[in-house]
């Protein structure tokens, strides 16, 4: 039997424990021996590679997180901490690995095969789907639904009083948690980093909004805007004459039971990540595309910025 390991690296998502479990009911329906690496790379490092069993996954697939750990290791950048990572990898006669995580993550197992040979497939997973070459990474679907009940939340007391309300999502330096929130949960204003804004320029319509009777307003902001939600809401105060509160959802958005769609994302993920690895793939991420699950190179996912799509971003004219 062939032995194959899956580790979760940088920022968890909801998500990647339903992709855990499948990944052992699959591994041992294709015959091969499931591992689990605990923390990441670091836990490749410190020899925390453990042998998975079904019973290792009962109770998992309704849990945010991950159970095995996730870590953003440093030492991975270094060729010794790698040698060691490699030793480990080998006393379980372990050359296949399964990796959950973002384009650094996967950037890092790109050196890791070439260097020391261990084959890989990266399964993109971050909140901020800011993967080059996939239109979706898993947890995706959670977040916007964690982002979505706290904005419906918000409008309740917003509709009970006269004021504005800005909250600020995650995305690091992509605006797509915050463009999609804001469609879907009707705000009437939306920053991203990925487009300049200059806040006078809502200032009239604003205003004329007002005089028609609205009563508050609901403003959702990326965290990689060049200003603070605490300036936005205190440009409502100032310039639009709205008492304002800013919200910032932080890591709430990371957590939470996962949605059916990432519950079925993971699975799907999971099969063609084991698939491609078994037809000869040695090194691949697994991009969901137009046309479907893409095997992808690490030159057109990890070192390519990624960039908003043209359609979602020409909605943001609305705002
Ligand atoms: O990449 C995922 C993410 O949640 C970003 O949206 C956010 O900027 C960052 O991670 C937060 O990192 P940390 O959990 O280290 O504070």
């Amino acid at each position: 039997m062939k032995n194959i390991a899956i580790l979760c690296s940088g920022g968890d998502v909801s998500g990647m424990n339903p992709a855990i479990k499948h990944f052992v009911e699959y591994a041992l329906e294709k015959e091969l021996t499931p591992y689990f690496v605990y923390d990441g790379f670091k836990g490749l490092i410190e020899n925390k590679i453990v042998k998975a069993t079904h019973k290792d996954v009962a109770g998992i697939i309704n849990r945010g997180g991950t159970i095995l750990g996730s870590a953003r290791s440093k030492k991975f950048m270094e060729k010794k901490f790698r040698e060691v990572a490699k030793k480990n990898l080998d006393a379980l006669n372990i050359d296949m690995l399964v990796v959950l995580g973002g384009d650094g993550s996967f950037r890092g197992m790109d050196i890791f095969y070439k260097e020391q040979g261990i084959k890989f497939c990266g399964i993109p997973s971050t909140i901020d789907n800011d993967i080059n070459g996939t239109e979706y990474c898993l947890g995706v679907d959670t977040a916007l639904n964690v982002i979505k009940e706290s904005i419906d939340n918000i409008r309740d007391t917003a509709a009970s009083f006269s004021r504005a309300f800005v909250i600020e999502t995650m995305g690091r330096d992509c605006g797509y948690l915050a463009l999609v929130s804001a469609l879907t949960c009707g705000a009437e204003l939306c920053l991203i980093p990925e487009v300049e804004y200059d806040l006078k320029e809502y200032e009239k319509s604003f205003k004329k909004q007002i005089k028609n009777g609205r009563r508050y307003f609901i403003a959702v902001v990326s965290e990689g805007i060049k200003e603070e939600s605490s300036e936005i809401a205190k440009w409502f105060e100032e310039k639009i004459g709205f008492e304002s509160r800013a919200t910032i959802l932080g890591h709430t958005q990371r957590g939470g039971n996962p949605t059916i769609y990432d519950r079925l994302m993971a699975y799907k993920f999971v099969n063609h990540a084991l698939d491609g690895m078994l037809e000869g793939r040695d090194e691949s991420v697994i991009c969901y595309t137009k046309k479907g699950f893409e095997y992808k190179s690490i030159d057109e996912v990890a070192n390519k910025k990624y960039q908003l799509d043209d359609k979602l971003l020409s909605y943001l004219k609305k705002f």
